[in-house]
């Protein structure tokens, strides 16, 4: 049986703005998105009874339906029932490296894998675009991990424009094992606390979202340069997320005194990442941070920003 593995990098945000309510109950968002090297592996190969199975040993990732990964392989399943019927059922593994619940894409990266790998499996031959069509069926953050590398993202995350790719600029990347932060929790609150600030007519939020285009975070992305990048680091989430996670804004400040260009929280965290001047200082931090909070349940990883989303690393 034909069967790939790909690599599922997670994302970090360097931008998250929440600028008003949409109709279908999420948030308009402008956001920055960033492909890191920090990646799950997913297998995909056929199998010949017609069903959909997930493995992973990672004790928190489900295996059932409700794994954004297994519904990935019901869409196709259910967009392309005479090739799934020609083709037979898919069995998915798992090899999970990218935090649970962290803020971090790990499941909407997932998604994207198995929607690459089905397409390849079955021959499909579908484009970025309607990869990405299929993704925002399964998630807000998944069209952008199919391709990657350093996007904005306005409407719910889907609404994608392309930006030059940044690499080499290092990472630490923190993260309480046993800290997981509900997303609908934290958009929830934010729109309890701050809703009354959104911005309500449709001319006026195009607007804010098309400022960013010109914003100074975009231009420091343009000239490639870590510490402007680092200073304009942005995500309104902090404010509902830090204050009901002390632990999390204790690593942001230790982060903070540690010497690097710049820190933030990840999406909705409560991961934080602080960008480095190299990666020999990111080293150095990890260790820095590690004794200064000296506990087990803090995972500490040093990442790169790449410029690639899903890609295959082998197929048989
Ligand atoms: O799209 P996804 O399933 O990843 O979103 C998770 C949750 O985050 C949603 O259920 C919603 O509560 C919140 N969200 C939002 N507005 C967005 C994206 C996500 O309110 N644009």
């Amino acid at each position: 049986m034909r069967s790939y593995t790909l690599i599922a990098p997670a994302k970090i945000n360097l931008h998250l703005e929440i600028i008003g309510d949409r109709p279908d109950g999420y948030h308009e968002l402008v956001m920055i998105l960033q492909s890191i090297d920090l990646a799950d592996e997913i297998h995909i190969e056929a199998s010949d009874n017609q069903a959909i199975s997930v493995r992973c040993p990672h004790p928190e990732v489900p295996l059932d339906k409700s794994n954004i990964a297994y519904k990935a392989a019901e869409l196709m399943a259910a967009e392309f029932p005479d090739v799934f019927a020609r083709y037979g059922g898919v069995k998915i593994t798992i090899n999970k490296r990218i935090p649970v619940a962290a803020g971090l894409a790990g499941g909407s990266t997932n998604a994207a894998a198995v929607l690459v790998g089905i397409d390849l499996l079955w021959k499909l031959g579908l484009t970025q675009s309607e990869l990405e069509e299929l993704g925002a069926q399964l998630g807000s953050d998944v069209p952008f991990c199919v391709a990657g590398g350093t996007a904005i993202a306005t409407g719910r995350g889907e609404q994608l424009s392309v930006l030059p790719s940044l690499d080499n600029i290092y990472i630490v990347l923190g993260k309480y094992r046993s800290l997981a932060v509900s997303t609908p929790w934290a958009y929830k609150t934010y729109r309890e606390q701050f809703g009354d600030s959104y911005l309500k007519d449709t001319s006026s939020l195009s607007a804010r979202a098309a400022a960013i285009h010109s914003g100074p975070i975009v231009k420091a992305i343009l000239n490639k340069d870590a510490t402007e990048i680092a200073q304009k680091l942005h995500n309104d989430l902090e404010r509902v997320v830090l204050p009901a996670y002390p632990q999390v804004l204790q690593l942001r400040q230790t982060f903070a005194s540690a010497g690097v260009l710049g820190t933030m929280m990840s999406g909705s965290g409560p991961s934080i990442f602080a960008i480095c001047e190299s990666q020999q200082q990111a080293e150095k931090v990890k260790l820095q941070v590690r004794e200064t909070l000296a506990d087990q349940d803090l995972e500490l990883f040093v990442a790169r920003m790449t410029s690639h989303g899903i890609q295959v690393a082998s197929s048989m």
